[in-house]
């Protein structure tokens, strides 16, 4: 008898049709190494491997909306229509090899303007001077993270043009190719600090309420809906705990999801913490799934994340209801080919490109061909 596995179930958001559960997590490279926010070769054959390895569909690096919204100078970009090119080359590949990718579109905010203190750097991880490139950063008031410097709190027009930069980049997606958008609204970056009451101190109608708290978000998934039109999938990572005393808690985040839905949002990607400096907390196994499970049994659809690396353990959150995918991070850095070693190990089809069938059939599995 055919073995059968949920992981590996297609999955259809709006126009779109991914081939499995097994996502690739938003992953900063901060290779764009001229400081200008353009993608390079090496990102061509960093997400074309993930196509080969038969991952669903990849979430691009955080990518910044604005050149001050970066993490660090060495993010990606897609602020201006000369980053389009680039992208699109690395979307062609991606699709010339049957994969499909999504583009995580980011504000650092407060985080925002460090170097980031790669193995082999000169510079350690600190700010990056005024003098050699850096900004001052925009955050929801002039309250630092930890020891990073203070950021300026926002107006309302700093506002209404970030909710613009993030329409503007996410029709530049749409020209570039990408298949879906993911708005970051987790990790203490600009959304976040605005969403969570612990950052968030302010009295207008940016903050005060939950109401205030959501509306920089609720705006933006708003508008980015209306800009890409009814056919294009929008995700939108959350913080679903902040994991700090008064701060978001799963039931808030599920509260929240729904309304994202509302306004247009498909997926709620489910992450957690990074709003606090020096927060402490013990990430095991699936440290992150029960808050996706709650958030999806609210009614949202979403996505788990967090040291899921086992085929079985990704299998049972997505067979068991917690979510309807399951994103890696690491685990797709140590082994891109992790879904078909996952699918071999459930017994079920391996995705794989036609072209490769010779390593893939004459086995007792059959392949599920990507395009390629
Ligand atoms: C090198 C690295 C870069 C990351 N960059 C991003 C990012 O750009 N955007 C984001 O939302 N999360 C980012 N994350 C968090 C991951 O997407 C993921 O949520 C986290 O690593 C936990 O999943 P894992 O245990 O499968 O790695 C990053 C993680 C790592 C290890």
């Amino acid at each position: 008898m055919a073995h059968t596995s949920a992981l590996f179930e297609p999955l259809a958001v709006r126009a779109l049709t991914v081939p499995n559960r097994v996502w690739l997590s938003p992953m900063c490279m901060y290779a764009a190494i001229s400081r200008d926010g353009m993608v390079t070769r090496g990102h061509q054959v960093h997400y074309g491997q993930f196509a080969l390895g038969g991952v669903g569909l990849m979430l691009t690096e955080a990518t910044a909306v604005v050149p001050e919204g970066r993490v660090t100078p060495f993010d990606a970009g897609l602020w201006s229509d000369a980053q389009v090119e680039p992208w699109r080359e690395v979307v062609d590949t991606v699709h010339d090899l049957g994969g499909r990718i999504a583009v995580q579109l980011a504000h650092a905010g407060r985080k925002s303007g460090h170097y980031p203190g790669l193995p082999g750097d000169e510079q350690p991880a600190v700010a990056v001077p005024c003098d050699e490139g850096g900004w001052v950063s925009l955050g929801a008031t002039g309250m630092a993270f930890g020891d990073y410097p203070h950021p300026r709190p926002a107006s309302d027009e700093d506002l209404r043009a970030a909710v613009d930069a993030y329409v503007d980049a996410a029709r530049r997606a749409v020209s570039v190719g990408f298949d879906a958008v993911e708005i970051h609204a987790g990790h203490g970056y600009l959304i976040h600090e605005f969403l969570s009451p612990v950052t968030n101190t302010r009295a207008d109608r940016w903050g005060g309420s939950v109401e205030g708290r959501e509306r920089l978000l609720r705006e933006i998934v708003r508008d980015v809906r209306s800009a890409v039109g009814p056919d294009l999938p929008v995700l939108v990572r959350l913080s679903a705990e902040d994991a700090v005393p008064g701060g978001t808690l799963a039931a808030d985040t599920a509260a929240t999801s729904i309304r994202l839905i509302g306004d247009g949002a498909d997926l709620i990607d489910c992450s957690g913490g990074g709003l606090v400096a020096g927060t402490e907390y013990r990430p095991g196994p699936g440290y992150q799934v029960a808050a996706a499970e709650e958030v999806h049994r609210a009614g949202a659809p979403a996505a788990a994340v967090g040291m899921i690396t086992s085929a079985a353990q990704a299998e049972t959150i997505i067979r068991t209801g917690q979510a309807d995918a399951v994103l890696l991070g690491r685990e797709l850095l140590r082994n891109p080919f992790w879904a078909q070693q996952a699918a071999r190990e459930l017994g079920v089809a391996v995705p794989a490109p036609r072209r490769y069938y010779r390593a893939h059939w004459g086995e007792e599995l059959t392949l599920r061909a990507l395009g390629w």
